[in-house]
């Protein structure tokens, strides 16, 4: 059988369209490869949002460039593809500088791969894979984004799922290359969402998150987001297990009273929200072009944790962006003080090309960047434990996915989204049951089913 070895760098959504061409695979005869040295077909679904993701991109190219040269002294032909954001952001260098891709597909092209890899190699000479020259798929002009009619599940056991219901971005943020990559905002018709979440119920899945860059924008005719998640509640099944519905990414500037009301109300609805701030102080809110003050995010916070107290909420924290001055940096931390997020990715400004923040001079040092990054990662553990921690001894339901690394143990997922790990019996993998939370090691929470 033919096997295929794929790597998904990058966002959920990167890894939703990762699970949904992994299903195309498995329908047209492809298995997963067991190791590399046995697979034909190698797929790098690929991220453009820092250069260090593009960076290990190339690294990997060139470690399948050997491999590839390797296949072939032994008589096999690996086939590599790269499709993408990286693969639409930098198709005239990778065309250039990486011959030894054979498939190139940016984020547009990614509905054609599957039959572009049914094809037969060309003959050479041809200007096709063998010639020494990648096949580039359609890479004039942009065909509108078609989602996918199924993401995953694709394998046994697999209970949570992304599900897109967003493409593409309007926002450009000063520092974000992601609207270049991925296009303008098309919301996806609420029936095919149907559709695809009865597939999925029937599958048996028992979590689904929605996805998009802003999900808050979502509009198809005059359906808006809170009116599609009061289309899709009614729709999860709740017994004899619940279905848990989240989703994913909220922009503060279009987060809507109706929306907050839904939060409070519980339920299937995880009371989970990630909302990036990206910075505390106005006047790099500002230059980042993020449509909103300090105090009106601050005071989203506020009415969000005075009406659904049980909520845990996360946030992105971008350190660093041109101009950045110690007293910027310093309103950030005040900012989480005031917060007080369960959690926090942080990133380090980075300049991408394109983008309008390129256009400014990238002046805050190196070192300085890792010192106010260190210190927003200290603050922000310290105030994930005190929240953790004041959870303890709290029965609560999880949905628990796996055995963990520790013998014997379950690890599960809490409705905020945190991990949990206990000792229990195998067969709870996919199951709801109950934990108390007992102990807290570094993020991780130690718990005991309920008798
Ligand atoms: N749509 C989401 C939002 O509005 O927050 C974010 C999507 S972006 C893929 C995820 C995170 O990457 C952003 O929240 C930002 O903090 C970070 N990011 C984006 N561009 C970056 C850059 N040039 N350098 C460093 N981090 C960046
Ligand atoms: Fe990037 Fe801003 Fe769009 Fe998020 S909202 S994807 S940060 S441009
Ligand atoms: Fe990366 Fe593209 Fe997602 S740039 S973060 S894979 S939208």
């Amino acid at each position: 059988m033919k096997s295929y070895w794929l790597e998904t760098y990058g966002c959920q959504m990167n890894k939703a369209e990762s699970g949904s061409l992994e299903l195309g695979l498995q329908e047209r005869g492809w298995r997963p490869a067991g190791n590399l040295d046995e697979a034909e077909l190698v797929i790098l679904n690929t991220c453009s949002v820092r250069a260090t993701a593009e960076e290990r991109v190339w690294g990997r190219l060139g470690f399948f460039k050997a491999q590839k040269a390797r296949a072939a002294r032994r008589g096999r032909r690996l086939r590599v593809v790269l499709l993408g954001c990286m693969g639409e952001r930098l198709k005239a260098q990778l065309l250039a500088q990486a011959p030894h891709v054979d498939v190139l597909a940016g984020t547009f092209q990614k509905h054609l791969l599957l039959e572009a890899l049914e094809e037969e190699p060309r003959a050479e000479g041809d200007a096709g894979p063998s010639a020494g020259r990648p096949t580039a798929l359609s890479l004039t002009g942009r065909e509108p984004y078609r989602f996918a009619a199924r993401h995953s599940p694709g394998q046994p056991g697999e209970f949570r799922v992304f599900l897109p219901i967003m493409h593409g971005c309007d926002n450009f943020c000063a520092y974000c290359i992601v609207p270049y990559v991925r296009g303008p905002e098309v919301s996806r018709d609420p029936r095919s969402i149907l559709e695809e979440l009865a597939q999925l119920k029937a599958a048996g899945v028992r979590e689904i998150t929605l996805l998009g860059q802003n999900v808050n924008s979502y509009r198809h005719g005059e359906l808006d987001f809170p009116g599609l998640l009061e289309r899709l509640l009614p729709e999860l099944p709740q017994f004899p297990e619940p279905t848990w519905l989240r989703f994913l990414t909220s922009h503060p500037k279009d987060l809507s009273p109706r929306l907050v009301a839904l939060l409070a109300r519980g339920g299937a609805l995880c009371r989970q929200l990630h909302l990036p701030v990206q910075h505390g102080s106005d006047r790099v809110l500002q230059a980042m072009g993020r449509g909103y003050t300090r105090g009106a995010y601050l005071s989203l916070a506020e009415g969000l944790r005075k009406e659904v107290p049980e909520l845990v909420l996360t946030t992105d924290i971008l350190i660093g962006f041109p101009g950045e001055t110690e007293e910027d940096f310093r309103l950030t931390l005040e900012l989480m003080e005031q917060v007080q997020f369960d959690d926090a990715f942080t990133y380090r400004y980075n300049p991408r090309e394109g983008t309008r923040a390129y256009l400014l001079a990238d002046d805050v040092p190196g070192e300085v960047k890792q010192e106010r990054l260190s210190e927003v990662i200290r603050l922000q553990r310290r105030i994930s434990s005190r929240r953790r921690l004041e959870r303890l001894s709290r029965l609560v339901p999880v949905l628990v996915e796996a055995p963990s690394k520790r013998g014997g143990d379950l690890l599960a997922r809490t409705e905020g989204d945190e991990t949990v790990v206990f000792p229990g019996p195998p067969e709870l993998i996919g199951h709801f049951t109950q934990v108390r939370l007992r102990e807290l090691s570094g993020h991780t929470f130690r718990g005991e089913k309920s008798a």
